[in-house]
């Protein structure tokens, strides 16, 4: 154990960081929690700065956080910056029961108002009633296999200003890939994948690619770099995207190209949604 001071933020809720057990009942903090926190944290450096300026534009500050799981994402940011604010919201879609009902009963026990947990799959928060039309800011931090998709589904529908991903693995891909070797063998581009975990690895890559360059073709400015250093987690990819300009024919072409070529034609509906052919620059 060492002491929490250096972990800790000005005003931050000590009794939230003891209930996420980041810290400990005595106030020390927890080794096990150690790498969670970091990578909360440093999302959080993020966040913050585009969270300020939404503010400044007037903006309603809903977040939606998929696939949120005990929510400590969605917690440290309400407690870092929504709790002294009049409006703003911060929605946490998980689909395991038990950690919905945990999450509500804590928000509630700290008092920060603005918080609400559905137990529904991301898929099907997109025709979710509950959550408002108008979302400024998705995040999926680790959301299993293609629940990252959703939530990028989620995000043009709403059409979110930004959108923060941390891809956990997702095998769609790869097993498409698989599939399809035999017939893609021709073409000497299958050397890329030709060997099974290269076809894995290359699968999570092409995923995270085709990912960038469908919200590119959406009109997003992409960032991808590191969350934290790869000893705290071995997915580690932070897609950043921020809404900047209408549909983008360039980004488009070349996600289709790309899907043409390796032989995924069948996942034309996951990565290739069909964009509003106005505007297209
Ligand atoms: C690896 S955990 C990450 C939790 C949290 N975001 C974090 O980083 O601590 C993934 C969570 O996503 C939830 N999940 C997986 N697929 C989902 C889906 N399609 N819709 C909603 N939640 C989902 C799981 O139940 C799990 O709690």
């Amino acid at each position: 154990m060492t002491k929490p001071m250096e972990e800790m933020r000005d005003g931050q809720s000590i009794e939230l960081l003891k209930e996420l057990h980041i810290l400990t009942r005595d106030g020390k903090i927890n080794q096990d929690s150690r790498r969670k926190l970091k990578q909360v944290y440093h999302l959080y450096g993020f966040v913050e700065p585009l969270l300020k300026d939404l503010q400044q534009s007037g903006a309603d500050l809903n977040l939606v956080d998929h696939g949120a799981g005990k929510s400590y994402l969605g917690f440290i940011i309400y407690d870092l910056f929504y709790k002294s604010l009049p409006n703003g919201h911060i929605y946490g879609v998980e689909t395991r029961d038990e950690l919905v009902k945990k999450s509500s009963e804590l928000q509630k026990k700290l008092g920060f108002k603005n918080m609400s947990f559905l137990n529904v799959s991301v898929n099907e928060s997109i025709q979710s009633q509950k959550l408002p039309e108008n979302i400024d800011i998705v995040t999926a931090l680790h959301a299993c296999d293609t629940a990252t998709d959703d939530a990028i589904d989620f995000a043009l529908n709403r059409n979110a200003k930004h959108i923060f991903l941390v891809p956990c693995c997702q095998a769609e891909i790869a097993k498409a890939l698989r599939q399809n070797k035999a017939k893609q063998l021709a073409s000497p581009l299958t050397e890329i994948w030709r060997h099974p975990i290269h076809t894995r690895e290359f699968g999570s890559h092409l995923t995270n690619v085709l990912r960038c360059l469908r919200l590119e073709a959406h009109g997003y400015k992409v960032t991808v770099t590191e969350l934290v250093g790869l000893e705290h987690s071995m997915k580690n990819e932070l897609i950043v995207a921020t809404k900047i300009e209408g549909p983008r024919k360039r980004a488009s072409d070349r996600l289709q190209w790309i899907l043409n070529e390796v032989g995924l034609h069948d996942l034309q509906s996951r990565f290739a949604t069909p964009i509003i052919q106005e505007n297209i620059v």
